[in-house]
């Protein structure tokens, strides 16, 4: 407790409650494989987490979405939650095989009810949705042709977003096409450790390529169709990375790796152009003759804000070795998903982590936006996931108590605070997740909610750290300190 000092020693600072900007919006957020469950309901078919969760050895646990936290029938109940929360907006995903269950051509109704009794009661409780169309269910009838590394996929992606904004853009505002496309092209193509579990680099660089493409006819498919007050974005999980020392050959690992991780997206569709240092990095791979005259340009749309999904910085060194890829936070391949990136050493960021291994880092949070206001000005920025999984149990009283997630959400919001007293345009923060839920090759080993679900019944306990956010989400205003007195 800092005190007036009467030595005519200054005393230390008190830390003091900070106010979030007014219209600062403050949500939770999930995902549709994640949650859903209902796999074969409603016309529903088989997307490649499907296909991948059957693949033995794949998934730990050998665990499925089949079931999930069911929120597929138990949607009302978790709106219910999200307005005891008193949370703003609700960021959610729409299972493209439930709404267009072969890949392409007409929509299938039953999916898209689903998707409109969702929102009509999240507008009914005063909650904004905020639909993102790709969060890695790609139909599998797409990937038996060819999946991301294949033109048509993004042709078709823009399909299935046009049927989406005729359905639901009445009543959803605030639209994202891609979620982490890093994860879709490069642990989906690359390393493997996501669906559709394929290990060849030129496939996942061709993914990368048609993923900002299908991004870019996207959004030219839902500027079309939503009226012109709708907000259009694209969620990026930007890694925060930085060199082990300030050797040139270290610098040069993390210039290689921000290139591979962050440019070769953010590149075409907020500059306009591929990195020349990653076409390089990568020549021996291919030549990108994938890229066609006018793609760039097509994945170049203006967009009304950026999706930063946040979790932990990347420390790395280079190295002689043969290729070490270390831990990418994702789980174990043989394969590296850093294409065109070899001999890079990956590290912990020294300090405490979390239930997944990832180191606690704020600081690497408010670099990263502090580095996105200097590197695209213009774009306002929203954080459309940040938490932490740990061990959390039910105990005796029947409450789960998990101070190190409120400890967590304390600092890495301190974080955007400071951010945004540097000048950066943060316009709300999403929380990972609403639920516990399926951490995809986690399984259900890993508990990300602030709200804890029981598998075996269903039942939702809000954690301590949901009664904690909630007061934060009420007031706008992150208390002094992560402590039991507030
Ligand atoms: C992100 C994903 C999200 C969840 C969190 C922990 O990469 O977008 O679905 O798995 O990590």
């Amino acid at each position: 407790m800092a005190t007036a000092s009467h030595q005519g020693v200054p005393a230390p600072a008190t830390p003091a409650a900070r106010d979030f900007p007014s219209g600062f919006l403050w949500g939770t957020a999930t995902a549709s494989y994640q949650i859903e469950g209902a796999a074969a309901l409603d016309g529903r078919t088989p997307s490649i987490w499907d296909t991948y969760c059957r693949t033995p050895g794949k998934v730990r646990n050998g665990d499925t979405g089949d079931t999930a936290t069911d929120h597929y029938h138990r949607w009302r109940e978790d709106v219910a939650l999200m307005a005891d929360l008193g949370v703003g907006a609700y960021r959610f995903s729409l299972a493209w095989p439930r709404i267009q269950p072969t890949g392409s051509g007409p929509a299938n109704r039953k999916g898209l009810d689903f998707y409109a009794r969702l929102t009509d009661e999240l507008l009914e409780k005063g909650i904004q949705p905020v639909a993102t169309l790709y969060h890695w269910d790609l139909p599998q009838e797409l990937e038996d042709a060819g999946g991301w590394p294949e033109r048509a996929t993004a042709e078709r992606f823009a399909e299935y977003a046009a049927l989406a904004a005729e359905a639901l853009g009445d009543r959803v505002k605030t639209w994202t096409t891609l979620n982490e496309p890093w994860c879709s092209a490069f642990l989906g193509y690359g390393s493997g450790v996501h669906a559709p579990g394929r290990t060849d680099d030129v496939s996942a660089l061709r993914a990368a390529h048609h993923l900002n493409l299908g991004h870019g006819l996207a959004v030219q498919a839902l500027r079309d169709r939503l009226p012109s007050t709708a907000a259009v974005s694209v969620t990026l999980n930007l890694h925060h990375v930085r060199p082990l020392t300030d050797s040139p050959e270290d610098v040069d690992a993390a210039r290689r790796i921000d290139g591979v991780a962050n440019r070769v997206f953010t590149g075409p569709m907020l500059r306009g152009a591929y990195p020349a240092d990653v076409l390089e990095d990568t020549a021996h791979l291919t030549d990108w003759s994938f890229v066609h005259d006018g793609d760039v340009a097509t994945i170049h749309q203006p967009l009304d804000f950026l999706g930063v999904n946040y979790y932990s910085p990347t420390l790395v060194s280079a190295t002689d070795g043969t290729a070490s890829h270390g831990s990418d936070g994702h789980g174990a391949s043989e394969h590296s998903p850093w294409t065109g990136a070899d001999k890079v050493a990956f590290h912990l960021t020294p300090g405490t982590t979390t239930a997944m291994g990832w180191a606690v880092d704020p600081s690497g949070l408010r670099d990263l936006l502090l580095r996105l206001k200097s590197d695209f000005p213009e774009i306002p920025l929203m954080i459309t996931e940040n938490g932490a999984a740990f061990d959390d149990y039910v105990n005796p009283e029947g409450e789960v108590n998990d101070p190190d997630r409120i400890a967590y959400l304390h600092g890495h919001l301190s974080a955007v605070h400071e951010a945004i007293e540097a000048g950066v345009d943060v316009r709300g923060y999403f929380l990972w997740s609403l639920l516990d839920n399926f951490e995809w090759g986690y399984g259900y080993s890993k508990r990300f909610g602030a709200v804890y679900v029981d598998y075996p019944t269903g039942k939702r306990i809000p954690k301590a750290s949901a009664h904690w956010y909630s007061r934060v989400a009420r007031t706008s205003t992150l208390p002094a300190t992560a402590g039991p007195q507030h």
